[in-house]
Formats: structure tokens, sequence, C-alpha cells
């Protein structure tokens, strides 16, 4: 059901057979992490200015993007609210290969194997919520949405609904980011009158996809 694979940087992903889609970027699973959510999500720049980041991520998957963002955040004084959903976890097994081959150790890492709900620090919360994401998920506003799904011709209708959804769930200075665009989702943001950007992609992809929070 899934296969173990080595990336450019060094760091592994899986290929899942059941969505025909692999986890990660091949040209670097971590640094993709790195580059599409924590520098294009202006995360560094968020931390500089505020005490407090709410980010929401749809697709938990190996944890590589909260990975990345509690390393950026680590020596910041601000408190740190992370809500992670998934609904198809990965085999216990599966995920402890993959951070085992990777060098990833963080007591986080437990929790996600452990499946609670919940996992917290003085000034870091982690809420786990095991179900997929779909409208109507929250009531509230938030700073970063990290929507890092399996591709759209994989779970086209995860970009459709809950994606528009999701966009709204952005405070007015929030910013969604993606790894991809696609002409759908670029007319879809058009006709609910969404500002977006498409910066360069990660690795070979040309670009990738900043969507902001509408203004009052
Ligand atoms: C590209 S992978 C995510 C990689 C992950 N963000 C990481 O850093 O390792 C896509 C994930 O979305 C999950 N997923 C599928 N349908 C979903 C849904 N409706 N809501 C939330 N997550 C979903 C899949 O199970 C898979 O783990």
């Amino acid at each position: 059901m899934f296969r173990l694979v080595r990336t450019a940087d060094g760091s592994y992903t899986l290929y899942n057979e059941k969505w025909g889609d692999y986890y990660h970027s091949l040209d670097g699973a971590f640094s993709e992490s790195q580059y599409v959510f924590i520098e294009q999500g202006f995360i560094k720049e968020h931390l500089q200015k505020a005490t407090s980041l709410h980010i929401i991520e749809v697709g938990l998957g190996l944890g590589f993007n909260l990975l990345a963002t509690l390393q950026c955040c680590e020596g910041w004084n601000g408190t740190l609210l992370y809500e992670a959903w998934e609904p198809e976890p990965v085999p216990s097994d599966w995920l402890k290969a993959v951070w085992e081959k990777s060098h990833f150790s963080h007591p986080v890492l437990n929790a996600i194997v452990e499946k609670v709900p919940l996992f917290t620090t003085p000034n870091i919360t982690i809420r786990f919520h095991w179900k997929p994401w779909r409208q109507g998920s929250i009531d509230y506003k938030v700073d970063r949405i990290f929507y890092d799904l399996f591709a759209p011709r994989t779970c086209k209708s995860l970009w459709e609904r809950p994606f528009l959804y999701a966009c709204e769930c952005l405070n007015p200075q929030g910013m969604l980011l993606t790894y991809s665009i696609t002409g759908t989702l670029r007319r879809l943001l058009e006709s609910h009158g969404f500002a977006f950007v498409t910066p360069k992609g990660f690795g070979k992809k040309r670009q990738m996809l900043r969507v902001y929070g509408k203004q009052p």
C-alpha cells in the first residue's frame, strides 16, 4: 500500500498506492515543506511582529509541515496553536520508517503515532482532528492555512467547495499556501473575489499558490 522513497534533499517520503500519489515532492520532501509553507508563508516574518500564530493544516500526512513549523518557532516567545486534519493516518510502522530514515526526532511524533487529540507544551498547542476537512469544520478565522492534500487529479472534489471554504477561514492578514495551482483553482478564486499570487513553485514546479484573506 505504501512505498518508501528517498528524495533529493536526503529526506524520505511515501508513495501511497491507493491515491496514486506521493506525500511530497521528489525534489526534496522536507525542503518542500520549508519552502512552500514556511518561506512562502512568511512564518518567520510573522513571528518577528506577532505574539501568537494560529495555523490550520489540511492533510497532516507524515507531519513534515508541522515539524518545519516547530523548527521555525524554536526560541520564539509567542504562542502557537496548530490544528491538523487527517482522516487516513499513515500506519505507525511506515511513519517511523520515514522519520528514522530522515533523521527526524521530536516528542510530537509520538503524539502522531498514538493518534492523540492534543499535544501541549507551555507555549504550543497542537490539536489533531483525525477526520476529513470539510465545509463547516471551524467557525473562526486563522493566520495561515497549509492546504496540503494530494493533487487535484486524484481528489478533485477536495479542491472545490472545501478549498474555497478554507480560503473563507482566513483572517484579513491571513494566507493560504499550497504547492500547486491549476486553471480551475484560478477561476474559482477569481469568481469568488479572492486575491492571490502564484510565486515560483518548489523544485521543478513552475508555480505555487498563496491566497490572501478577504478584507472586511
Ligand atoms: C500530500 S499528503 C500531506 C503531506 C503532509 N502535509 C506532510 O507534511 O507530510 C495529503 C494528505 O491529505 C490527507 N487527506 C485526504 N483527504 C483529506 C481530507 N478530506 N481532509 C484532510 N486531509 C485529507 C491524506 O490522507 C494525506 O495524508
